[in-house]
């Protein structure tokens, strides 16, 4: 079966990913927010684990990403890390946790990492969040970037539309993967930008860029939900659906409903 691809079973590490660009290997990420997905996503063989604060709308139905809390994000991290054995684990620092000041990120960076065993962590933003990033790389925590659509800035933004279509603005996003790069981050993630500027950006850094709807990137990452077909309202034009899990659940759960109500479950061999 395509995708158990996985002789090495060894650690993925941050060199281990800036390597895999260096020699063409395109990078494959996926969210997770809890055990048993993760186990599952680790298993089938993805380099990289995302604990994003997407788990704020996917696991708590809330329309942004801004509600979820340092706590939550903990409890979403210690979970994936438990049955994540080889992925790099990166967990999202979730909004007001590193945009008041570096002392304050450092400080919730630290926490993170220690409460949770991830192997590093994601910020949104680029030269107005450079000073904390670099604090947090200074106390030995590797971050990954996120550039274009940054949903944090939701309220900012107005829209989740295609980012940096003006020249202007793609200008500002390479300059601010550039910054990022030279900061020491070990890797980026753009969301939503036209095609051509993530190949520029690509291009520009010696770091894997991992893509979300900006086209083809040193990487890609969907939400694990999206892409197994379980959210069915959400149908971007760059998800691709990989399985239909929300029939085949409601399937399955509508056939037990009927099982349990005609006495057919249990049956003889399910009882002591
Ligand atoms: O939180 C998240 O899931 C993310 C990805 C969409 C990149 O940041």
């Amino acid at each position: 079966m395509a995708g158990y691809l996985v002789e090495d079973t060894r650690k993925i590490t941050t060199n281990r990913l800036i390597e895999m660009k260096k020699q063409g290997k395109k990078i494959a990420m996926l969210t997770s927010y809890d055990y048993t997905m993760a186990q599952i996503v680790d298993q089938a063989g993805i380099e990289i684990i995302l604990v994003g604060d997407s788990a704020s709308n996917v696991m708590a139905g809330n329309e942004t990403t801004l509600p979820i809390t340092i706590e939550q994000m903990i409890y979403h991290a210690r979970s994936v890390t438990r049955g994540a054995k080889r992925a790099l684990v990166v967990c999202d620092m979730p909004f007001g946790t590193y945009q008041v000041n570096p002392v304050e990120g450092v400080k919730n960076a630290i926490r993170i990492m220690q409460e949770t065993g991830a192997d590093a962590l994601k910020l949104e933003g680029g030269v107005e969040i450079l000073d904390t990033i670099k604090a947090i790389l200074n106390a030995g925590i590797p971050v990954m970037g996120h550039l274009g659509l940054t949903p944090q800035s939701i309220n900012k933004f107005g829209t989740y539309a295609v980012r940096a279509k003006e020249e202007a603005e793609a200008q500002k996003l390479l300059s601010d993967a550039k910054a990022l790069e030279e900061a020491g981050c070990f890797s980026l993630v753009v969301e939503k930008i036209p095609t051509a500027l993530t190949e520029k950006v690509c291009n520009s850094l010696h770091i894997p860029v991992i893509g979300i709807g900006g086209g083809p990137a040193d990487g890609q990452v969907l939400v694990v939900h999206d892409m197994l077909g379980m959210n069915k309202g959400f149908a971007p034009k760059f998800l691709r659906r990989y399985a239909d899990l929300h029939t085949i659940m409601t399937d399955a759960i509508g056939q037990y409903i009927m099982d349990v109500k005609e006495g057919d479950f249990p049956n003889e061999e399910e009882r002591y």
